[in-house]
């Protein structure tokens, strides 16, 4: 595998590669775990080369703290990735992904100031910025990225169109742990309590998609909140029920084909989000 820390030399490995047919690219902020591995995997299978970019980016941390305190770990993350049959790993500094201001307008419409957008102001548009300047670097035909990210996802499919990237971009299921919590590098950070108490939210959501037509979309937030808030070591900062294309906010099960369900869990200072689906 080629580890490449600047544009110039990831230009390098690619021109020593060619010709490909196709590049699949998976973006990453790192302390690799089996979700983003699984991307890399499904990558691998639909791609003649892959690429994995690792880079912490600044500009989509709304919390200073979060961002000094995320993992890094970029040699035990490359060695994951050889693993994987990667054949580049890219882990740039913020000086070759941000030479100069981005003035781009970023423009994700409504869905930038529901949920994640509306908790996180300015988040989308630093993963916009970071995400459109990787692809232009990488030039991928396939991007993979985690429905865990539902929003993001979405987000990433607007910008793609915004500026008629020419990027497949392609959504793969969430990874979870044994009891159901959703892998994430944030959780590394959790205490032995807060570990404990964390897979309540994906057996609150499973419940709802299981049990959905017997209590209303208010009745339903009401009661995942009560679920939550049975562990004094989570607090709910949002839970939404809404159209799984727009993210508006639906009111009963009528008004989408496609619901999805999303939350965001706090475990002390460490935010925890989740969703599931609920009809496709
Ligand atoms: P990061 O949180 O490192 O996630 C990288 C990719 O892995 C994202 O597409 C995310 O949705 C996916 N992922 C994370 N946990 C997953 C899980 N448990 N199951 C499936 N996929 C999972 O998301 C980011 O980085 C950044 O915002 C990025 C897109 C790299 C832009 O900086």
């Amino acid at each position: 595998m080629h580890i490449c820390k600047s544009i110039n030399s990831l230009n390098k490995v690619l021109d020593s590669l060619r010709p490909y047919k196709n590049a699949g690219f998976v973006p990453t902020m790192g302390a690799l775990h089996e979700g983003h591995l699984k991307l890399v995997e499904h990558a691998r299978k639909e791609n003649d080369i892959v690429i994995c970019s690792i880079f912490v980016n600044p500009t989509q941390f709304n919390n200073p703290k979060d961002l000094e305190k995320y993992p890094r770990m970029p040699e035990k993350d490359a060695l994951l990735l050889e693993k994987e049959n990667c054949d580049i790993a890219f882990i740039p500094s913020s000086k070759e992904i941000y030479p100069e201001k981005d003035r781009t307008n970023y423009d994700f419409g409504e869905i930038e100031n529901v949920m994640e957008g509306k908790f996180r102001p300015g988040h989308f548009k630093g993963v916009g910025m970071v995400v459109k300047r990787l692809f232009e670097i990488v030039k991928p035909d396939n991007a993979y990225f985690g429905l865990k990210d539902y929003q993001q996802y979405l987000v990433i499919k607007k910008l793609v169109n915004q500026f008629n990237l020419n990027v497949n971009v392609i959504g793969c299921p969430t990874v979870r742990e044994k009891d159901g919590l959703a892998m994430s590098s944030r959780n590394l950070r959790l205490s032995e309590e807060q570990r404990k108490a964390a897979p309540i939210i994906f057996e609150s959501l499973k419940y709802i998609k299981n049990h959905f037509s017997s209590k209303s979309i208010p009745g339903w937030k009401e009661w995942f909140k009560s679920q939550i808030n049975r562990f004094p070591a989570l607090d709910v900062e949002y839970i939404e029920i809404a159209d799984a294309e727009t993210l508006m906010p639906v009111k009963n099960s009528n008004e989408s084909k496609n619901i999805v369900v999303c939350t965001a869990v706090f475990a002390g200072e460490i935010r925890l989000i989740d969703n599931i689906l609920l009809k496709c």
